[in-house]
């Protein structure tokens, strides 16, 4: 409507304002567009828009400028051609698989230690539906290669790093074997964060982020991104207008936002998780800590490679000699530097009980045999200064 002067106050009210030309400045940070939808000078230009042959945006399920920025941020730090944005991790593990190829018939192999909610994506949601559902030790080469042979598997499906026992996945040859058994490779590398790891230039042909976690790394954003070739961000875009798994434009600039300190938060998370693991190590309370940057991880000549000597990252758990769940609730009520909110990655410490959170839709069976016990803690650190860290576990060590 280019003229509004003679239409009545009620018009006005609606379109005053609105869709000025566009402008001749360029503003340092991505805006924030909300608008559901957008206009062109004819319908032949938003048929081409529709039809993929002219870029530009139509409707904000398919695609909105300020996701495109955060996909291209991401994309950027993974070392991939492409990102696809998701309302939230479980968003994109989901659309993910199947992008992959997973449906009624076909089998899946994952690691046995996987983020409890993807672990019950896989087991109570997946596995009614026909899917057949491998869990091995990531760990164990020949039992992975084995498990993908006789089932079949369209993917495996690891952590880099995983949550909460800390294993770390050896992402080169875990993609020979996909590869070479015809799977796809489908890495969450939410621990490592990209400043660690990129799944991609390792063979990977998903790289899977809880965005909430270290990618926003301030704790006021829920979001998922997943970093893929060309094709295969195309097969995730077009599910996910089917699926409606969207980041909202506010939230895809806060997650865009919190990517531009990311190198400086991992930095001092990693060195603050590595002298808090020490010092529990050292600790007569405690008798086991699970951290990549231990020198007795199973893993870690492994992540040292794979890490290139950046760091293990930001998260650790341990367990408290002889604790019950009651013994783990007091020490962590005694804590005031570590929070217990369950998440992971913020910029604050946080504490969590895996059994009775992340971890809690598994059957007490199931966490015994991952190996989650009542007395597992996971600490996430923050980039607050680590003697007040070292402080407070001792304090509420003290207490228990
Ligand atoms: C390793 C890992 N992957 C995926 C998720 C799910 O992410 P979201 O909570 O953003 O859906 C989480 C959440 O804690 C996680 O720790």
């Amino acid at each position: 409507m280019k003229d509004l002067s003679r239409k009545s106050f009620q018009t006005r009210a609606v379109h005053a304002g609105e869709r000025v030309p566009a402008a001749d400045y360029t503003p340092v940070t991505t805006p924030i567009y909300p608008s559901v939808g957008y206009l062109y000078e004819s319908m032949d230009d938003m048929d081409a828009v529709f039809a993929g042959t002219k870029q530009g945006y139509v409707y904000t399920r398919y695609a909105s400028p300020t996701v495109s920025a955060f996909e291209a941020a991401a994309a950027s730090l993974e070392g991939a051609d492409a990102a696809q944005a998701f309302s939230s991790g479980m968003a994109a593990i989901h659309v993910s698989l199947l992008a992959a190829g997973v449906k009624a018939g076909t089998a899946v192999v994952a690691a046995l230690d996987l983020y409890g909610a993807t672990f019950t994506l896989l087991l109570n949601l997946l596995a009614p539906m026909g899917v057949d559902i491998r869990l091995v030790n990531a760990a164990d080469l020949k039992e992975v290669e084995t498990a993908i042979r006789e089932s079949r598997a369209v993917l495996l499906f690891v952590e880099t790093i995983s949550n909460p026992l800390l294993k770390v996945a050896d992402v080169p040859s875990l993609a020979d074997i996909a590869h070479r058994q015809g799977a796809s490779l489908l890495v969450d590398n939410t621990f490592a964060s990209p400043y660690l790891f990129n799944p991609l230039q390792h063979g990977a042909d998903y790289a899977i982020h809880s965005a909430t976690k270290y990618l926003a790394g301030h704790g006021d954003v829920l979001a998922g991104v997943v970093a893929a070739s060309v094709e295969n961000k195309n097969k995730l875009c077009e599910l996910n207008k089917l699926v409606g798994g969207v980041l909202g434009p506010f939230e895809a600039w806060l997650a865009l936002r919190g990517l531009k300190t990311l190198p400086l938060r991992m930095r001092q998370q990693c060195q603050n998780a590595r002298q808090v693991a020490e010092w529990l190590k050292a600790h007569l309370r405690i008798s086991k800590v699970n951290y990549p940057g231990l020198p007795d991880h199973p893993q870690h000549e492994l992540a040292a490679q794979l890490f290139e000597g950046r760091g293990c990252g930001g998260v650790l758990s341990f367990e408290i000699n002889r604790a019950d769940k009651a013994t783990v609730y007091r020490f962590m009520e005694s804590l005031t530097v570590f929070l217990p909110a369950t998440t992971l990655g913020d910029i604050y410490s946080l504490i969590l009980h895996p059994a009775t959170s992340s971890h809690r839709s598994l059957t007490a069976e199931e966490r015994a045999r991952i190996g989650i016990s009542d007395g597992l803690v996971r600490l996430s650190t923050g980039i607050e200064a680590v003697e007040d860290m070292l402080s407070d576990l001792d304090q509420a060590l003290g207490n228990i």
